[in-house]
Order: C-alpha cells, then sequence, then structure tokens
C-alpha cells in the first residue's frame, strides 16, 4: 500500500533500525512493546513479534516507510478487539521523521484497508488528552472524538483518561 510517498508493509528483519530509533523516544517504550533498551536481539524479538501478531489473531501490524528509499520510519497496527468487527489503532513515528505528516499519510493508507480486509465495522483509537498531535492525526483521517473514558490507560504505573475516536465503515 502507498501513496507515492509513504506506504505500508510487513515488517522484514532489516528493519530494526528503525526500532532502534524508536527506543530513543521518551514516550513510545512506555506504550508499547518497544524495548526501552535497545541490542540488535531485542529489536529483532520487536519485528518476530508483530509477524506473529497476524498469526495469533491479535490483528496486524506494519511499518511506515518511506516509498522512495523503503527507510523503515514507523509502525502502525491495526488490533482486533474482542467484540466482533471492531478493530483498535495505534501508531508510531521515528522522533526524526515527525512533522511531515507521516502518521497523517500511514492512517489514511491503512484504514480503509483494515475497514474492508479485516470487515471491521468501527476502527477506534484510544489517545491520551495531552497528545495533541495524535488527535490532529486521528481527524486528519476521518475519526471522530466520541467521548472520553477516565483512568482507562495505565502508562507505568500513572492512569490516564483516553479520548475515543472512532471511524464506522460505510454501509456495505
Ligand atoms: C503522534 C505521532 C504519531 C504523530 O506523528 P507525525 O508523523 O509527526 O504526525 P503528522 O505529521 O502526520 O501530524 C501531526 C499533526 O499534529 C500537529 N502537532 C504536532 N505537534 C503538536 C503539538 N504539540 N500540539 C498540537 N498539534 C501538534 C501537527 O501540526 C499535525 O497537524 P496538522 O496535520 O493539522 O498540521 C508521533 O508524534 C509519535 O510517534 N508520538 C509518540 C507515539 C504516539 O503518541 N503514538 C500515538 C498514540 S495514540
Amino acid at each position: 500500500m502507498s501513496d507515492g510517498r509513504i506506504g505500508l508493509r510487513r515488517f522484514d528483519e532489516g528493519d530494526v533500525e528503525c526500532i532502534r530509533l524508536a527506543s530513543s523516544d521518551p514516550d513510545i517504550p512506555k506504550a508499547t512493546t518497544v524495548p526501552a533498551t535497545f541490542t540488535p536481539a531485542e529489536g529483532l524479538a520487536f519485528i518476530h513479534r508483530q509477524w506473529s501478531r497476524a498469526e495469533n489473531g491479535e490483528g496486524v501490524s506494519q511499518v511506515i516507510v518511506e516509498v522512495d528509499s523503503d527507510r523503515a520510519i514507523g509502525l502502525i497496527w491495526v488490533a482486533l478487539r474482542p467484540q466482533r468487527h471492531v478493530g483498535g489503532l495505534g501508531y508510531w513515528v521515528v522522533p526524526p521523521e515527525r512533522g511531515q505528516g507521516v502518521a497523517t499519510a500511514a492512517a489514511r493508507l491503512a484504514i480503509p484497508w483494515a475497514l474492508v480486509a479485516l470487515d471491521l465495522r468501527r476502527l477506534e483509537a484510544w489517545v491520551e488528552p495531552e497528545n495533541l498531535a495524535s488527535q490532529r492525526v486521528l481527524r486528519s483521517a476521518g475519526l471522530q472524538r466520541e467521548g472520553r473514558l477516565r483512568n482507562f490507560l495505565t502508562i507505568e504505573d500513572r492512569s490516564s483518561d483516553a479520548l475515543v475516536f472512532a471511524v464506522i465503515a460505510p454501509e456495505r
């Protein structure tokens, strides 16, 4: 999948530098399984976990790439929620590549694909109220804010409210 500038594809082991850059971010390791202390072995284990998500029926995790170079610059993931036909969207972009529309482009590619390929009727995202950049991404990708879940997220030992954003599949 590609819009000509940004693409999504399956992870491969050559993408380990992207995991190293994600590990260097203060926030990504707190909310994901990206290792807080990077080693090549931990980076490869992270990539292998992304493969196993589809095999285990947890969802689909893809790497975000710059199309011209095929360089990995982020991750976008659609989790299958326990509720039938409901998915959850998550993503991150490595720090040097932020502020250039990468997450927005990736979400615009992933959402229509996921609604059809994963037979979703609802795709939602949970975001911390302070994460204004992520809320901009979700709105730009067509999700609407639905409400606020108090103390819904636990990040390390800290509780946080979550804002819920969602998009509904068109009638088929
Ligand atoms: C959130 C994140 C994915 C955004 O990635 P990105 O590629 O920089 O996002 P984009 O460039 O597509 O869009 C960012 C939008 O947020 C806006 N933005 C950026 N920083 C902002 C801030 N501090 N306050 C308000 N808006 C901000 C940008 O102006 C842009 O909005 P626009 O399209 O209306 O101009 C990235 O910062 C990240 O990986 N953060 C850590 C992980 C994370 O928070 N993931 C999401 C969990 S819900």
